[in-house]
């Protein structure tokens, strides 16, 4: 029989091999690889010594294809609690040097564990996935747990802030959680997702295509709009997810915290009064407004490099979380796309769901016309817009800086659609379409001194704020210069806004 001193020395020798994975070899191999341990980046996500451990001796319990003989404590996930910037965070990271990563059923079941206590206490859980998807030995087991991770995944929704960080070669079911969850962050050289990999894909289309092509940090950043953000290493990608964190609430009833602001309330910006160019067909850098608007100027964009004709993500007004969502005449004169339209409704339905005031900047010359769009869906995709900035019911905010044409301005907030406050600059143009294109079809014949007349009619008419004015659909035009005064004033008058929607079970978005 053991004394209690050999018990302590036993349970620090299981707890340490724990704490080696797959083993030094394994290790040393995902090091060379340029990717750092599951335990390595816990430490480096949670406030240092804050790491909790749960089911750090779980072991798998399958038999088949002799894995009764290779069994690892832990099997091939770390998951716990701890802190970041003080604050209640649930954890998994997902050790690939332990069968692959690839997810059992225990191994599922200490993801559970973790998200189902993440649901009851109201903390984020942060997910770090490193995994070839189903652990193949376990067979219908392995689907089973992953099926009940989508299922906690869907019901987490919009209750806490869902994080995945995809930080190795993730394939098959090790890809849909992430897609379930709110933000997704990539690593350029090291990261992958893809539902089947480059060889499966060959043998079914015959498409020739490499790992990185089909499904790298670039792809999904760029191309396919799946991941929001793209880092270049591990620690890099996790310390984004820290900041990521620092603007969310921990839950849908908690507000977001709060950051003490040295910045006047009331600054002024000089350099705004000359942005917007007197050629309204020049561009222009929304940001710019973004940025002066913003405490400290600093601005945590989302999505940066995906659909760049829609700028999203958040800021401090006052030391208070905000997200904006403004259109951005620098990248394809700011117009509304499908891509665009899609991006931007998933981020006011993750800022409605969690209680973030909604601040949109408008300069859209309208929706993009032809083939492609109507083929590819743009009514269903841009109702999606329609229908969350509709269906949003905190605190909403408008300014119009120049732009606001057609079925656009409808959609980018209106007061129409449930807008508290509406602005525009007095360099506003708010009408059913440009001067050119409204002439050209109201007199089809008019050419030379008559044509340019008729446009220069139009547009002392319509193209500027005040009939939107007169009508009270905006509510102040306002100056540049004040811009960051008068939207904080706005936001402050409605932070005690109440508004509830009609009994329903749920909605139904176009999807
Ligand atoms: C069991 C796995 C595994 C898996 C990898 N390993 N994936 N073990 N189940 N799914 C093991 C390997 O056997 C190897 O063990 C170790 O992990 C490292 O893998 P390597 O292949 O050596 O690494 P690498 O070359 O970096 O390639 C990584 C990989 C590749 C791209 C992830 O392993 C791969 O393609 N795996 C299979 C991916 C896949 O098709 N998964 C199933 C998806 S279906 P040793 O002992 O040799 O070191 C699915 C269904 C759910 O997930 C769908 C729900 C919607």
């Amino acid at each position: 029989m053991m004394t209690n001193k050999e018990k302590y020395q036993y349970f620090e020798k299981r707890s340490k091999e724990a704490e080696l994975g797959g083993g030094v070899d394994r290790i040393q191999k995902q090091h060379e690889a340029g990717r750092l341990t599951a335990r390595e980046r816990i430490d480096l996500l949670l406030d240092p010594g804050s790491f909790v451990e749960f089911d750090k001796f779980v072991m798998h319990r399958t038999t088949d294809f002799g894995m009764d003989k290779t069994k690892f404590l832990g099997d091939g996930v770390v998951s716990g609690y701890g802190k970041v910037d003080g604050r209640l965070i649930y954890v998994y990271a997902q050790d690939f040097t332990v069968f692959g990563g690839s997810l059992s059923r225990t191994n599922a079941d200490k993801i559970i564990k973790v998200s189902k206590l993440a649901m009851k206490n109201g903390a984020p859980i942060v997910g770090l996935n490193d995994s070839g998807g189903a652990r193949i030995q376990e067979g219908v087991q392995s689907l089973g747990g992953y099926a009940d991770i989508f299922w906690l995944n869907t019901k987490a929704s919009g209750v806490i802030p869902q994080i995945s960080a995809i930080l190795g070669p993730c394939a098959g079911g090790a890809v849909y959680s992430p897609a379930l969850t709110d933000f997704i962050f990539m690593v350029k050289e090291t990261s992958y997702m893809f539902v089947t990999g480059p060889d499966v894909v060959k043998s079914v289309t015959n498409e020739e295509v490499t790992k990185k092509e089909l499904g790298g940090a670039v792809t999904h950043n760029t191309k396919s709009g799946v991941a929001h953000f793209m880092s270049d290493d591990d620690t890099q990608s996790i310390m984004s997810i820290r900041e990521l964190l620092s603007f969310l609430p921990s839950n849908n009833v908690d507000p977001a915290p709060q950051k003490k602001c040295g910045d006047p309330w009331d600054r002024m910006d000089e350099k705004l009064m000359d942005l917007i160019p007197d050629d309204p067909n020049k561009p222009y850098d929304i940001k710019e407004i973004i940025h002066s608007i913003c405490d400290e100027h600093y601005f945590y964009e989302v999505q940066e490099h995906y659909a760049q004709n829609i700028v999203i993500g958040y800021g401090r007004l006052g030391g208070k979380t905000v997200g904006f969502v403004a259109n951005q005449p620098a990248y394809f004169a700011g117009v509304l796309d499908i891509n665009s339209s899609v991006k931007a409704a998933r981020f006011v339905r993750f800022c409605d769901a969690f209680n973030i005031p909604l601040v949109t900047l408008v300069d859209v010359p309208g929706f993009l016309p032809g083939t492609v769009q109507e083929y590819g869906g743009i009514i269903k995709h841009g109702a999606k817009l329609l229908y969350a900035f509709s269906e949003a019911t905190v605190p909403k905010i408008t300014l119009i800086t120049r732009k606001a044409y057609g079925g656009a301005y409808d959609v980018m907030n209106s007061k129409h659609i449930g807008a508290d406050v509406n602005f525009a600059y007095p360099t506003a143009e708010i009408a059913v379409m440009g001067a050119d294109g409204a002439v050209n079809i109201l007199y089809r014949n008019l050419q030379g001194d008559d044509l340019k007349r008729t446009v220069d009619e139009y547009k002392d008419a319509f193209a500027n704020p005040y009939k939107a004015a007169e009508m009270g659909y905006i509510d102040e035009v306002i100056l540049p210069r004040e811009t960051r005064k008068k939207i904080i004033q706005a936001l402050d008058m409605c932070k005690n806004k109440s508004e509830q929607s009609p009994p329903k079970k749920h909605g139904n978005i176009p999807l």
